[in-house]
């Protein structure tokens, strides 16, 4: 039985292959490398003693795609991470992440039906409910038109699967809609490595303390929040992980109470950014330098999880403190030293 980790290279891919191997798995990643280091399989030897199996591919090429089955003939079930996922360049690149996303899931789901492999993970978002009218959001939170092209991938990703698991009722098939993904292995061997100047908060604030940038800018203080600033609900990369493994165990065991679910998977708080920036500076005991600007186009002002179905019906739960997972970020940071990626 072996596992396709689709992305696997990359800041969430590389967490759940750690956990994946750890609860007995075999694994396989396929990656372009086009987000992520190669060197990152050297961090997942180190934690777990084994070293996937790789294999460097272009999910939208449908021929080369097909190789991966036909090599490894023991995949069983896939977790699908790959994908363009910066919300800010999708704006302005909405052909290349349509047609990366989009192309990348329908050849998954082509493979599926070719090679006879009927459980699939797919690696959907909090960004499909947009800014929900009632908090928090539920599964059955109506979703709401995505704020940009990568959140409007991940909704019509969901919209895919859905037609296809109506259309060919052998496919099990669950979509774990995250929250705000943060944190890095407690080992430091493998964390999050963002491209250049880094869009999301935690590697933003991780690399101003190192003083690889001036100082963090909080995007508006003027929310209907008790502070003014956004709330997210913000997960533990390895919390995230391991309801990866839950998933795929629950597909595979036969568990699942129809051929497609959707979860929450978020630890059902809301942090403010000035409570994150507070959090992180009693949990490293390093001062963050911001200011106050402008909001940041396509921001929501404010979302967090009901996890209880979650909780329940999965048997997950989020457990890791945030105050632990902003240490290992840092702890991550100082190994990564500073570079400037
Ligand atoms: C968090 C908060 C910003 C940077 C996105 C995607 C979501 C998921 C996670 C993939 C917001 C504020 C940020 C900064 C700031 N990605 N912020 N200064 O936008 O909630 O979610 O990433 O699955 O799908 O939508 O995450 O980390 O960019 O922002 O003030 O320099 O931090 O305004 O309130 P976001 P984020």
């Amino acid at each position: 039985m072996r596992i396709l980790v689709t992305g696997g290279t990359g800041f969430i891919g590389s967490h759940t292959v750690v956990e994946l191997q750890q609860a007995g798995y075999n694994v396989v990643i396929a990656d372009n490398l086009i987000n992520s280091n190669i060197e990152v399989l050297d961090g997942i030897e180190n934690i777990t003693g084994v070293r996937p199996a790789f294999e460097k591919v272009d999910l939208t090429d449908i021929t080369a795609t097909k190789e991966i089955f036909k090599k490894h003939k023991d995949i069983t079930a896939i977790i699908h991470f790959a994908a363009l996922k910066a919300v800010g360049e999708s704006v302005g690149k909405p052909l290349e992440y349509y047609g990366n996303n989009i192309n990348s899931i329908i050849n998954m789901l082509t493979c599926m039906r070719e090679f006879d492999v009927r459980n699939f993970v797919f690696s959907s978002s909090c960004t499909v409910y947009g800014q929900a009218d009632v908090l928090p959001v539920t599964e059955q939170t109506p979703k709401k038109k995505a704020e940009s092209p990568y959140g409007n991938t991940k909704a019509i990703c969901e919209d895919i699967m859905n037609d296809f698991a109506f259309a060919e009722n052998q496919f099990k098939m669950i979509a774990l809609r995250y929250f705000n993904p943060i944190g890095a292995h407690p080992s430091s061997q493998i964390g999050e490595l963002p491209n250049g100047t880094p869009n999301n908060l935690i590697p933003y604030i991780t690399q101003t303390v190192a003083g690889i940038r001036k100082e963090l800018s909080v995007f508006g203080n003027d929310y209907n929040t008790p502070d003014g600033t956004p709330i997210r609900d913000y997960i533990d990369i390895v919390d995230l992980a391991k309801a990866h493994v839950t998933a795929i165990q629950r597909l595979i065991d036969n568990k699942n109470k129809s051929n497609i679910e959707y979860f929450n998977i978020g630890t059902g708080t809301g942090v403010s950014v000035l409570e994150l920036i507070e959090t992180f500076e009693k949990a490293t005991g390093r001062k963050v330098p911001y200011k106050i600007t402008a909001r940041r186009a396509g921001d929501i002002e404010k979302i967090w999880a009901d996890t209880t179905f979650a909780n329940r019906e999965l048997g997950w739960k989020a457990e890791v403190p945030l105050s632990e997972s902003l240490l290992n970020a840092w702890k991550w940071q100082e190994k990564l030293g500073s570079l400037k990626l």
